[in-house]
């Protein structure tokens, strides 16, 4: 019985403790900051991995890769850069789009880490939003995203939207994402410990949400968006290998959107 009541104790103070500290990090945006880039680049922008094998890169490098000029929005701690290497050739600007200046250095090391020709490639540390100081209308062949969408704040995602679209050239302009996604049945445990987790998950996660992006994009198709962009290509998957140490980031979506000219 005292085992119990002091258990009981325990599991109360960690609760209290948890939720001050989460009260703490929703108020202060440095220490938030800190935490959430330090998890981003737990997935080593340095290293190869099969996240980076057989999902970004491939989305990045297939169908005769991107090229022309290429703007990544929401860079991060800059994963995806070793990517571009293979197919630098073709690409005459790389611009990578990160409103965090926490991540710049990540960047700039990456780039230089995998040998990017530094006078091709530029970062903003802007919103994808508002790029009308760096980015002229009409003048990017491809767009690329990975996991954005679920970290853009809420008001600011269909002016991203509208802002990828202005950019793009009117023919053959192409955005590709990949992002995660909700559990497409809202009974399975999945979906409902990724609405569970979700409070705490998006104060760690600097906004991060559990979003149903297929629901999301179909809105934006029939809604605001209708007539600007059409979709190329749409898929879901499972990449168990992705992120073992949180099992929730799954099933995962990647689409290949086309400028409608
Ligand atoms: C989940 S992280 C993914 C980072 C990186 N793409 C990766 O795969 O590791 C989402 C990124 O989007 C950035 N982001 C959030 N809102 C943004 C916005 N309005 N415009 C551009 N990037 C944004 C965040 O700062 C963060 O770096």
């Amino acid at each position: 019985m005292q085992h119990l009541a002091l258990v009981s104790r325990i599991i109360s103070a960690m609760g209290l403790l948890l939720a001050v500290l989460m009260g703490f990090m929703l108020h202060n945006c440095s220490c938030r900051h800190m935490i959430f880039s330090a998890i981003i680049r737990s997935s080593d922008a340095t290293k190869r991995s099969p996240w980076t094998d057989e999902v970004v890169c491939p989305h990045i490098q297939g169908q005769g890769g991107v090229r022309g000029t290429v703007v990544e929005i929401g860079a991060g701690a800059g994963i995806s850069v070793m990517c571009y290497k293979a197919i630098m050739g073709q690409i005459e600007k790389l611009i990578l789009v990160e409103p965090l200046l926490n991540f710049r250095r990540d960047l700039e090391k990456a780039v230089e880490l995998w040998g990017l020709p530094l006078g091709k490639v530029m970062i903003v540390t802007e919103g994808g939003e508002d790029l009308r100081q760096h980015i002229a209308n009409e003048s990017v062949d491809f767009v690329v995203s990975i996991h954005l969408l679920c970290s853009v704040e809420e008001a600011l995602r269909i002016p991203l939207i509208h802002e990828v679209t202005r950019i793009l050239k009117p023919a053959g302009g192409e955005w590709r994402t990949i992002d995660h996604t909700t559990d497409p049945d809202p009974a399975s445990f999945r979906y409902k410990a990724q609405k569970f987790i979700e409070p705490v998950w998006s104060i760690v996660g600097n906004g991060c949400q559990f979003l149903d992006m297929p629901r999301l994009y179909e809105e934006w198709f029939r809604g605001e968006g209708k007539g600007s962009l059409k979709m190329k290509s749409f898929r879901q998957f499972n990449f168990a290998a992705v992120a073992p140490w949180v099992p929730l980031v799954h099933p995962h979506v990647s689409g290949v959107m086309m400028k409608v000219v």
